[in-house]
Formats: C-alpha cells, sequence, structure tokens
C-alpha cells in the first residue's frame, strides 16, 4: 500500500500548531482542550447536535441589557453559551445545561396576541424577546456571520509580508466561526422540530461546506433528513419465538418515497414553519430536495432525505482537511479566487462547483511528491471492520480513525502549493483525462464531457457533469494568468510593509484582481483570436520560465 510506505511522519493536530492554521470545527473556541487528539466527525456531529437540542433562537432587541437578559433567562436553569448576531434584527443563540431548562423557558412564553391577522398555533424554539421596561442600555455585542467585503480583504492581505501569511490571513477571514458553526446546527434542530411531527425519531444533520472544514461564512446549509432508526436497517430481529413488527405501507421505489416525504414536509415547512420563507420543492431532482431561506439565521437551506453518500463526502472532506493544515488553506484560497473571477457562482448552472473544485485541489495534494495527502483507496486499506459502509451498492468504507493515518514528509509551502496549482490545471490534458481521488491518478475518460472528476463513492458519476466547455476554458485561462503572475518580480515584492494608508496590491491579493485575460470576463465581447493569441504567449513564458527553472536545478 502506497501511504504505508516510506512512513516519515505522523498525523499531527492540525489546529493551532502552526501560524496560520485553520481553526477546525472540533478544536474551537471552549471545546478545545476537551481531548487530545483530533475530534472524529462523528463525535463532532454529536456534540454539536447536543448543543443545539438544548438550544433556543430570540429576537431581541437592540437596546436590551444584556446583564438584565441573561439574569430573566437563567430563572429556568444555567445558560452554558450564548452569542448574539444581526440578520434583519438581533438574535441570541442561548445554549442551557439541560433540555429540561428549555421546556421550562417555553412553558413561560405567551402567545402573541393580534388583532387583524390570523396566526398559525405553531410552537418552536424561535422566540421574541418583548421588553415592557423604559430606559436604554447599549448594543448588544454582535458576532459577524458574513465574510470581509472582497476590496477590504485584498487590503488586508497587501499588507501581509509573504504569500503564505496571505493564504493563512485569507482562510482565517473566511472560515466559519464557532458561532456560525452553532447557528447552523440549532436550524437543523428548529427544523427537526417540524419534521418530528410526521417522524418523531428523526434526526435532520448538516452537511456539505457547513460540516467539512471548507466552509465559508455565507454559505449555504445543506441539510438530510435523517430516517435511519425508523427505517430500522440496522436491527436484527430474533429468529425464534414470537416477534411483532410494524405494519408498514410500501412502494416500488425509494426515489418515490424519498419524493412523497419531502413534498409533504416541505408543505409543513411552507405553512408551519416560523422564519421558513421561499419554499421551493424540487423533487424531480437526481437528490430531490426542498429549498427555501430560513430568515433568521438568514441560510439559505436546501434539505434533502435519503443521501447517506453525501453525508459520507462530507465526512471525507472532513478528514482530508484535518490531516495537514495546507490542505484547508489551499482550498479555501482557491475558492475565493474562483469565487472572485466568477468561476463559481451562487447560481445554478454550467459553472465549476466548490465541491469540484475542492476535489480538484485534493487531486493535485495527492500528485505532489511526496503526496500531501493520501489516495482514497489507501484510506480503505486502513479502514477497520467498524468503518465497514456500503450505501446503495456503493463501497463508501474508508478509515476513520486517524491515527492510523501516518503521513509522507512534505515541507512544500503553501506559495509553492498555489503556484504549482495553477500550473497543474493550467497543463492538465482535459480533454483526454478524468480526475481520480481514489485511486490519486488521471484516468482516460469513461465518458465525454468537458470535465470529468470521478465522484468518490459513485464511482459511475461524474461531480462536474454540468460544467460546459467554456466555463472549463475560463477555468484554464485563469490558472495560465494566475501561474504567470506569480512567477512575475512586480507580484511576487510585498508592497505594503511600512505602507500607511491603502497599500498596492501584491502576490495574491494581485490574482483576486478583475483578471487581465481577453475574453475572461465578458464573455459575449470575447475576441477569440485575441484572446487565444495572449494566452499562447502567456504560455510560452511560463514555459521558457520553467524552463530556465529546471535548468538551474539540474
Ligand atoms: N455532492 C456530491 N456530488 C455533487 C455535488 C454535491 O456528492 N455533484 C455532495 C458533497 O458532499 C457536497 C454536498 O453534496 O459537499 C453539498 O453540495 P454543495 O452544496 O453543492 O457543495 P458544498 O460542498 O456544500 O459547497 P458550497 O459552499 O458551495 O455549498
Ligand atoms: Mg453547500
Amino acid at each position: 500500500v502506497n501511504c504505508l510506505n516510506s512512513v516519515q511522519r505522523t498525523f499531527r493536530r492540525s489546529a493551532g500548531t502552526e501560524r496560520g492554521a485553520v481553526q477546525t470545527e472540533g478544536t474551537l473556541g471552549e471545546d478545545s482542550g476537551e481531548k487530545d487528539g483530533p475530534k472524529s466527525f462523528y463525535e463532532l456531529m454529536a456534540d454539536r447536535q447536543e448543543q443545539a437540542e438544548k438550544s433556543v433562537l430570540i429576537s431581541c432587541q437592540s437596546r436590551t441589557s444584556e446583564k438584565k437578559f441573561l439574569n430573566f433567562l437563567s430563572k429556568h436553569g444555567d445558560i452554558k453559551k450564548h452569542f448574539f448576531y444581526e440578520s434583519y434584527g438581533v438574535y441570541a443563540v442561548v445554549e442551557f445545561a439541560c433540555r429540561d431548562n428549555v421546556v421550562s423557558l417555553l412553558e413561560s412564553a405567551a402567545i402573541p396576541s393580534v388583532s387583524h391577522e390570523s396566526m398559525v398555533p405553531f410552537k418552536s424554539r424561535l422566540l421574541s424577546l418583548r421588553n415592557h421596561s423604559s430606559g436604554e442600555s447599549p448594543s448588544l455585542p454582535c458576532q459577524p456571520q458574513t465574510t470581509v467585503p472582497i476590496n477590504e480583504l485584498i487590503q488586508r492581505l497587501s499588507r501581509e509580508e509573504s504569500v503564505d501569511e496571505q493564504i493563512s490571513s485569507l482562510t482565517e477571514a473566511y472560515q466559519l466561526r464557532e458561532e456560525n458553526s452553532r447557528l447552523r446546527f440549532l436550524v437543523c434542530s428548529l427544523l427537526k422540530d417540524i419534521a418530528a411531527a410526521y417522524f418523531p425519531e428523526c434526526t435532520i444533520k448538516p452537511f456539505g461546506s457547513s460540516v467539512n472544514g471548507f466552509g465559508k461564512l455565507g454559505c449555504d446549509l445543506d441539510m438530510f433528513l435523517d430516517l435511519d432508526t425508523i427505517s430500522g436497517k440496522n436491527l436484527k430481529t430474533p429468529k425464534s419465538g414470537l416477534s411483532l413488527e410494524y405494519q408498514m405501507k410500501r412502494t416500488n421505489s425509494e426515489r418515490h418515497v424519498t419524493q412523497s416525504i419531502l413534498s409533504v414536509i416541505g408543505e409543513c415547512v411552507d405553512h408551519f414553519g416560523p422564519g421558513c420563507v421561499g419554499v421551493q420543492k424540487i423533487l424531480n431532482a437526481r437528490c430531490p430536495l426542498v429549498r427555501f431561506a430560513h430568515q433568521p439565521s438568514g441560510f439559505q437551506c436546501d434539505l434533502t432525505a435519503n443521501n447517506r453518500v453525501a453525508m459520507k463526502s462530507t465526512e471525507l472532506l472532513y478528514l482530508y482537511g484535518e490531516l495537514d493544515p495546507r490542505v484547508r488553506s489551499l482550498v479555501f484560497t482557491i475558492r475565493c479566487w474562483a469565487r472572485t473571477h466568477g468561476i463559481t457562482s451562487s447560481i445554478p448552472g454550467a459553472w465549476i462547483s466548490n465541491f469540484s473544485l475542492t476535489v480538484m485541489v485534493l487531486f493535485f495534494l495527492q500528485k505532489r511528491s511526496p503526496p500531501i495527502i493520501p489516495t482514497l483507496d489507501c484510506l480503505r486499506d486502513l479502514a477497520g471492520p467498524a468503518d465497514e459502509s456500503v450505501i446503495e451498492g456503493n463501497d463508501c468504507t474508508f478509515v476513520t480513525d486517524f491515527s492510523k493515518i501516518l503521513l509522507q514528509s512534505n515541507t512544500d509551502t503553501l506559495e509553492q502549493l498555489l503556484t504549482d496549482f495553477f500550473e497543474f490545471y493550467a497543463t492538465f490534458p482535459f480533454s483526454r483525462m478524468s480526475l481520480n481521488i481514489r485511486k490519486g491518478k488521471e484516468q482516460n475518460k469513461p465518458e465525454v464531457a468537458p470535465l470529468h472528476i470521478q465522484n468518490p463513492f459513485e464511482t459511475s458519476l461524474n461531480v462536474s457533469k454540468n460544467v460546459n466547455s467554456s466555463q472549463l476554458d475560463r477555468f484554464v485561462a485563469l490558472c495560465q494568468e494566475s501561474a504567470w503572475l506569480l512567477q512575475q518580480s512586480e507580484t511576487r515584492t510585498p508592497t505594503g510593509v511600512g505602507g500607511k494608508h491603502t497599500t498596492k496590491p501584491w502576490g495574491l491579493a494581485t490574482l483576486l484582481l478583475p483578471s487581465q485575460v481577453a475574453g475572461v470576463k465578458g464573455r459575449k465581447k470575447r475576441k477569440p483570436h485575441h484572446a487565444s493569441e495572449r494566452i499562447k504567449s502567456l504560455l510560452e513564458s511560463l514555459k521558457s520560465k520553467n524552463d530556465g527553472k529546471k535548468n538551474s536545478d539540474s
């Protein structure tokens, strides 16, 4: 097994061990120090879900006294954690010591009196604080829930002294904060209370970038309605004696069951869910979903059911991000770069998705010499019996115990990785080859598609099936331009050191400025001949630089 040979470096806890290392959700805030070693994905999920179950969301008036507010609430029990944030008004997330405290709090709440409207009599843990006393207090201290605007980020990066520091600084600015992560689990928990009207034993879990360690403040909230405890897949029936089983309605298609469950829950969210607006049922998609906005949190939500493979890919991404701090830093940087140049978009379409981009970064890191992260096949070989997982015939087994993973010694700097990432994809043979993180190798494309990235678990699927050739061309052209820019001495020289006011962008900040590549920005105004000439000359200059580098190396 490739990754077991020539082992020189064992896994070390990534967060907080190096300057600029990414704070991970498993090691955030007061949670750090509770445990040695990184939290497994399951521990992280279980802890956050438990906190969410004991939490309430309260709309407050900004000029409420924090002290009075906490005194008032602590009549119902000890408050373990609280914070405020702003989203069309100020909200508080309050976690109590136990679930009974929440019950007591809810019992004390009144039904609002309305004169000209009618109310849907659905009670939830989303409340409003009424303040009848007079007197003004200072504004409540709000935690930011959005990222810095791009221009501010460019200024911030320009003041750093190295590209490595720029990358770390970008990561710190963009990653989810502990509070935002808690809020995401709380929204899932509030929705679970609605779904529980039909399925009392269900849970709703976040997946995707909310929990995979690559989420940016403001990213959507992907949720998965988990009914596995009810569908009884894991229950054994006794072989002798009497036993009972539930009578259940049967249909001939699992997809149909998923669609009807989501349809009913979608209706329920639409009609009864406090704060849930703009509900759309998208049930004919490959993965049926209900999409809506949760106003009090400001999250765009996608609720799916029967989506356990996506949960596994979330866990895999989390694991890769935990293995080496460079993984998250590079992913955040590439995602930010891609978003700035319109390579990715919040609107669904023929663009490259963040998920595809992340897999592209992982693939690139597997191809380093020595590799920075192991292949999925390698993680599969390290798995123990408890890690076995086969979902709808797909092998989703991989090791969950991080300590079993031994990494090779690779000392590449972030700057080097960033430059080489752009060069790697500027010259990748996309027309013939498919990216495969299971094998850590490119393979002949099994089907025609401009960009082919094998889905790590559903291996017959292409993660980037939606991408058209013009979007891929833009990506490649921008990789070429960015690789070229990073090799120019004026880009590579810090300008901000000692600067007083605005600083001239340099390094990574230069890459986030509007692109110079003709045809990349305004596709309609594109002049193909001119653009290809420019790209050709960029490539030429890249090649000659590389040759120079190789010659000087040898
Ligand atoms: N997913 C997948 N195959 C795809 C698209 C998505 O398996 N073709 C899974 C991945 O686990 C992904 C999750 O669904 O992480 C959520 O998808 P999406 O919201 O598109 O991506 P995120 O990773 O959440 O990134 P973003 O911040 O853009 O939402
Ligand atoms: Mg998402």
